[in-house]
């Protein structure tokens, strides 16, 4: 039999490259992985989590109700709790952009991210993104034959006249019309570490309104706030919500995984019309509803001060341990490899002198994997922009799961493959 039984989707669709890194690293016990996006194991709340379980099965009705199906679109108490807390951190703008009745509770921000998209996108429609970005996002891009545009990325953010040269030339051969959305990692970006500025987001919100007359459609902006609350150094930015008259085309992807319990994976998004009535109408085809006890556990945390608290020694410690990766970096890692210091978030982005390549073909990925150390190949990050070449001398290391002695050793293993292959050129 010769046709292929999948859907041109299942057919398409390649293994996400995470997968493959976590194979990597099971298979292979003594391995350093400073890889894994994973939080820290030892900063997970695993007592807070037993009482607040038990305040919840306390009685035989409040155990039932959270023990049942709830709605597709999420328990209303943790929907106005998260929708308050987001109004907070935006310093309180008058704006009906932060009303619980926008928001969908989802299984992690990733599903979020995916109904967006699906609901957005068709095969053959284009994302503009940073150029890096997230890669698990480029995944659902692939799989969905979904186009992406790189854009450049400034210690800001954004490059807005990339941005707006990139909108000019699509309108030029008539694909703006293609165009549904900018998606931007705006806090401690993964993989960079870098936070778009609140001026960078109104830039762009402005410019992106402008073009809409020629795309045919409004063009949305898709903020994934992902490590907002890991912040350890300097004050929280203003979401895009934020924004003045921009709520109408800002969909905002939270989530409670990275700032509380990865293991939970209770995400949400504000979403506008007329996203919102889609996305829930495809969260009902997928799941009807976001574990009701999951939401209830985080309702709970956030009740209670049990999710401040927690909030509070998570970021102690990942200031720490992003310390130990910096100091360990400067001492180890040859004098023209470069880094930004993050102000939050899991990782670090080092730059290697341009001819070093380090992709997952290269002689240096195959001389750390020998050291027993992995990093995240930088070439993972860049989408597949005809437009451009992908940059290949890039990595990530992250300080999120591994121990400040595998920090250090890590690092240090890195360091002398990298020493290694700078000389030998
Ligand atoms: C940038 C970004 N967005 C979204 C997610 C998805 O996280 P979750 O589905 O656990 O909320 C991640 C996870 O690593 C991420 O790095």
């Amino acid at each position: 039999m010769k046709r292929n039984v999948l859907s041109a989707l299942g057919a398409r669709t390649q293994p996400p490259p995470i997968s493959w890194l976590m194979q990597l690293a099971l298979s292979r016990p003594r391995l350093i992985s400073l890889a894994a996006g994973f939080t820290d194991n030892e900063s997970l709340p695993v007592r807070e989590v037993q009482k607040l379980l038990e305040r919840i099965l306390v009685s035989r009705s409040k155990g039932e109700s959270a023990l049942q199906y709830g709605s597709t679109q999420g328990d209303p108490a943790l929907r106005r709790l998260t929708a308050d807390y987001l109004h907070q951190l935006d310093r309180n703008p008058k704006s009906s952009n932060y009303a619980p009745d926008r928001m969908i509770i989802s299984n992690g921000s990733q599903q979020m991210l995916y109904l967006v998209t699906e609901a957005l996108c068709d095969t053959g429609d284009i994302v503009l993104l940073e150029d890096p970005t997230y890669f698990v996002y480029l995944g659902i891009l692939q799989s969905r034959g979904v186009e992406a545009r790189g854009i450049r990325m400034e210690r800001d953010g954004l490059n807005i006249e990339q941005l707006e040269s990139v909108l000019q030339s699509l309108k030029k051969t008539g694909d703006l019309r293609r165009v549904k959305a900018v998606y931007l990692v705006s806090y401690f970006q993964n993989p960079t570490a870098i936070t778009t500025s609140f001026r960078k987001k109104q830039a762009a919100l402005e410019l992106l309104r402008r073009y809409e007359r020629a795309a045919g459609h409004p063009i949305f902006l898709i903020e994934d706030a992902a490590y907002r609350e890991l912040r350890f150094r300097g004050d929280d930015e203003r979401s895009a919500l934020a924004v003045r008259g921009a709520g109408d085309r800002v969909i905002y992807a939270g989530t409670y995984s990275k700032p509380f319990a990865t293991g939970t994976r209770v995400g949400f998004g504000m979403l506008p019309e007329p996203l919102f009535r889609a996305v829930l109408s495809i969260k009902g085809n997928h799941d009807f509803g976001t574990s009701n006890l999951l939401q209830q556990l985080m309702t709970q945390a956030l009740q209670t001060s049990q999710y401040q608290d927690h909030l509070r020694g998570m970021r102690r410690r990942y200031a720490r341990k992003a310390g130990v990766m910096s100091q360990i970096l400067q001492e180890t890692f040859p004098p023209d490899v470069e880094w930004i210091e993050p102000d939050g978030g899991l990782y670090f982005w080092a730059k290697l002198p341009k001819h070093i390549r380090c992709g997952t073909a290269s002689a240096l990925f195959k001389s750390a994997l020998a050291s027993e150390v992995l990093y995240v190949p930088g070439e993972l990050c860049y989408a597949d922009d005809p437009t451009r070449k992908k940059v290949n001398h890039e990595m990530r290391i992250s300080f999120g799961n591994a121990s400040e002695k595998d920090i250090r050793e890590g690092v240090r293993r890195l360091g002398s493959v990298l020493a290694r292959a700078i000389k030998a050129r």
